[in-house]
């Protein structure tokens, strides 16, 4: 048996790179999204995420990452009416959300505290069969904006609000988090940047979840890890950082010295860079777009002349390296111009992307290993235990 169990584990050092933080490290087979980072362009299912953006919707976006095809009108008519009936949240998970000091903790740390505390409310939460977890991963993408949207309005001091059954996804989160429907604008930017957020290859939130539930452990466990994963300043949590420098820069005359001693300094400017992409991000550039024309109607026309000048100073210090505007970059200036608190941001990034870890963790349990890679072991060998009273 020992022998058996030794020819099957692979030659190790001899056959396997080491890539720090998996670089370039193939980890699954995927129908999903694909990333040309060289030329800064990405598709959603064969779709290119541009055309997706500007005419779809979230609930048609997040059909297409789990189906794997755009819906018919009566499926998508469907899918709504089975999102729209799973919107709602135990009120034992409000009053978790009351005891938690919600107002205090970053949202991220109160989101992922809701969605840990509601698996313990579904008495069907360990059944392992994929049907179960697609439901409870329909029920998350349903779930996840009433939990944010409770989130928001408890840090407002304000009591949340039940969803609005008659408002679509997104218009249904504005609502949620501020109790007023939205304007049309509102809306759309909000979907908008849901459908844009909603999936993007293995990044570190996406392989989080879909490292957790290999184990075959619950959905909860493992869209739970993938917020814990998203809340970093390298990852999701780079778009709230993005606004606190622009407000720190302050006025378009002075990013230019900001930026000089930020580069001089070699500080990670957020909202700049990309594993992937070595170009623009196709995200970043519809943002951009839309930042302009928002900073210009909130009367903020400045704060995108300000990014701009940021930008304009990282490529030319750094495009030569790849580096380039990521996503992160231009959302935040259209969510600060939407009257979004500043520490919701990332919040609304995990609100889109819980369609693409469904979509991931459904597309990878049917052929399901565990992820179980290995460390070059450096440390010392064979040495002798030595009593304490020796030592
Ligand atoms: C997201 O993976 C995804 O797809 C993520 C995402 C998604 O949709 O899921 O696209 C969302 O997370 C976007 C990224 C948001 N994070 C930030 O904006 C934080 C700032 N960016 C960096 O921390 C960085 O670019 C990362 C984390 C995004 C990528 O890091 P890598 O691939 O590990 O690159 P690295 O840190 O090894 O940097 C390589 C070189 C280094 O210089 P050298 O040591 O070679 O001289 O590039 C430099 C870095 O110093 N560099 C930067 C930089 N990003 C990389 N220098 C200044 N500012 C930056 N932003």
């Amino acid at each position: 048996m020992a022998q058996k169990a030794a020819e099957k584990a692979p030659a190790f050092f001899g056959q396997q790179e080491y890539a720090k933080g998996l670089d370039g490290v193939i980890a699954c087979e995927t129908h999903i999204n694909y990333i040309d980072g060289a030329a800064g362009k990405m598709i959603y299912r064969g779709y290119d995420v541009e055309e997706i953006g500007e005419r779809t919707n979230y609930e048609e976006t997040a059909y297409l990452l789990i189906y794997g095809k755009l819906p018919t009108q009566s499926e998508l008519d469907d899918f709504k009416a089975k999102l729209i009936s799973y919107r709602s949240i135990p009120p034992e998970v409000i009053q978790v959300l009351k005891i938690i000091p919600t107002a205090k903790t970053h949202p991220m740390s109160a989101l992922r505290t809701g969605v840990s505390a509601l698996g313990t409310f579904n008495p069907d939460a360990e059944e392992q069969s994929i049907e179960n977890y697609e439901d409870i991963g329909l029920q998350l993408i349903a779930k996840l904006a009433t939990i944010a949207g409770a989130v928001q309005r408890i840090r407002a001091g304000k009591e949340p609000v039940e969803p609005d059954p008659s408002l679509d996804h997104s218009a249904n989160f504005c609502y949620m988090m501020t109790g007023e429907e939205p304007s049309e604008v509102f809306e759309k930017m909000m979907d908008l940047s849901l459908v844009l957020h909603a999936d993007h290859g293995v990044n570190a939130s996406t392989f989080s979840s879909m490292v957790v539930i290999s184990s075959l452990t619950d959905m909860y466990s493992a869209i739970a890890a993938g917020i814990r994963s998203l809340k970093g300043p390298l990852h999701g949590g780079a778009n709230e950082q993005v606004i606190y420098m622009l407000n720190e820069i302050g006025s378009a005359d002075k990013a230019d010295e900001y930026m000089d001693n930020a580069i001089k300094n070699k500080v990670k400017i957020m909202g700049f860079g990309h594993r992937v992409y070595k170009a623009y991000d196709p995200r970043a550039r519809i943002f951009a777009l839309h930042s302009k024309e928002l900073c210009e109607a909130a009367g903020k026309p400045e704060l995108y002349e300000i990014a701009k000048r940021v930008e304009n100073k990282v490529i030319e210090a750094y495009g030569e390296k790849g580096i380039f505007p990521n996503v992160d970059f231009y959302s935040g200036t259209i969510y600060h111009c939407l009257g979004i608190e500043t520490a919701m941001f990332t919040p609304l990034f995990a609100v889109s992307r819980v369609a693409g870890w469904v979509a991931r963790i459904l597309e990878y349990l049917p052929q399901n290993r565990i992820f179980r890679p290995r460390a070059i072991y450096l440390g010392e060998k064979d040495l002798q235990y030595v009593p304490i009273d020796q030592r």
